[in-house]
């Protein structure tokens, strides 16, 4: 197997497909999970909206993502490649017109995925060097870290530089290990914040709160507006319409079942999601903080949580190590789909066309 396509004609693939599954799952797995489901769970209603969520996970999420790898499996391309090669009109101009544009929503995601992904990898360090003191107001640090341009701007350029480099590593070499290295390690540091969270007094509040539902909570927002958040969160969580799904069905065997990998990636994803809530809905519920505060509950509330709690400062950091192997799996996996469209596109090896993304990226 070989780490340039364009040099012998033959796409690289994955060593295994526990490769592909991590992969996809990466893409999926992501802030959408960790930071933006809990915020939006909270501000509608808590356990009415997640179980709105699943449903629409279900009839809406599953058959979306099984359509979007089945048109990367057929076609062995990423979706403006997959559009154009599967058209019926094979000189048309319209379906692959289609899927560049639609797949302009790569570049749209990561430009403000790298500098939510640079917040994390920011309060990461922070944390790292001691967490943020208790004297401080944790809303005016938000504030004052907000309007530091220049730490923003490194930690957004780090982000992008690591998911470059991996990429430009290869299918195998890059993207193959550090998913196993990321997502392993997701998975273990959301167990153990958990077992660390439910151990407070009140932390059961939070999970009553995230998973049973009662109508009394949807409060203002109401129903419909609920039902739009879970659709959004849908389609969000899961990297779908954008064709970044599409590129991962071009790494699955002809022998998978479609429905089964998409099943498992869905499972992987929500498990994500429902584990974040049960460690962000009790902590807030134990220190006496409301959920709904949108997208700074965890810059500002949290971080309050963790000045206050003991050992808060390293439940703190492992906190945002979570999130910024989150932004970075989903950084990396829709890295490969742009780098895979650009070395086709323009023919370029491998690194070049990683380096290229790397800097169309920081340019955007
Ligand atoms: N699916 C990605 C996430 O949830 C965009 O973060």
């Amino acid at each position: 197997m070989t780490d340039d396509c364009n040099k012998t004609g033959k796409r690289e693939q994955f060593a295994s497909r526990i490769g592909f599954i991590l992969m996809t799952a990466g893409c999926a797995i992501g802030l959408g999970n960790v930071w933006r489901f809990p915020y939006i769970a909270g501000n509608y209603g808590g356990a009415v909206f997640v179980l709105i969520y699943l449903v629409l996970l279900l009839l809406i999420g599953f058959p979306v993502m099984v359509a979007e790898l089945a048109l990367g499996r057929a076609a062995q391309s990423d979706l403006p490649g997959a559009c154009k090669a599967l058209s019926p009109d094979r000189k048309g101009k319209i379906w692959p017109a289609i899927g560049n544009v639609v797949f302009l929503g790569n570049f749209v995601l990561l430009m403000f995925y790298t500098v939510v992904s640079g917040w994390m990898l920011s309060y990461c360090w922070k944390y790292c060097c001691g967490g943020i003191e208790q004297s401080l107001d944790t809303a005016k640090h938000f504030g004052d870290f907000m309007a530091n341009w220049k730490n923003m701007l490194f930690f957004d350029l780090l982000g992008i530089a690591v998911t470059a480099a991996v990429c430009g590593m290869g299918v195998r070499k890059g993207i193959e290990r550090a998913m196993k290295l990321m997502l392993g390690g997701l998975f273990i540091l959301e167990v153990v914040m958990l077992l660390c969270v439910l151990g407070y007094d009140g932390a059961f509040n939070g999970v009553k709160f995230f998973l049973a539902p009662d109508m009394a909570h949807l409060g203002k927002a109401g129903i419909w507006p609920a039902i739009h958040a879970a659709m959004m969160q849908a389609f969000f969580t899961l990297s779908l319409g954008i064709g970044s799904i599409t590129i991962c069905g071009s790494y699955i065997g002809k022998d998978r079942s479609l429905a089964g990998e998409a099943t498992i990636i869905i499972a992987l994803d929500t498990i994500a999601a429902i584990l974040s809530g049960l460690i962000i809905f009790p902590a807030c519920f134990a220190f006496n903080v409301q959920p709904d505060q949108g997208p700074s509950l965890i810059f500002i509330t949290l971080t309050k949580v963790f000045q206050n709690m003991p050992g808060g400062r390293w439940l703190g950091l492992l906190f945002f190590i979570f999130m910024s192997v989150a932004a970075l799996s989903t950084l990396i996996a829709v890295g490969e789909n742009i780098v895979a469209y650009i070395m086709r596109v323009l023919n370029f090896s491998r690194k070049k066309a990683a380096l290229l993304f790397g800097v169309l990226v920081a340019a955007l």
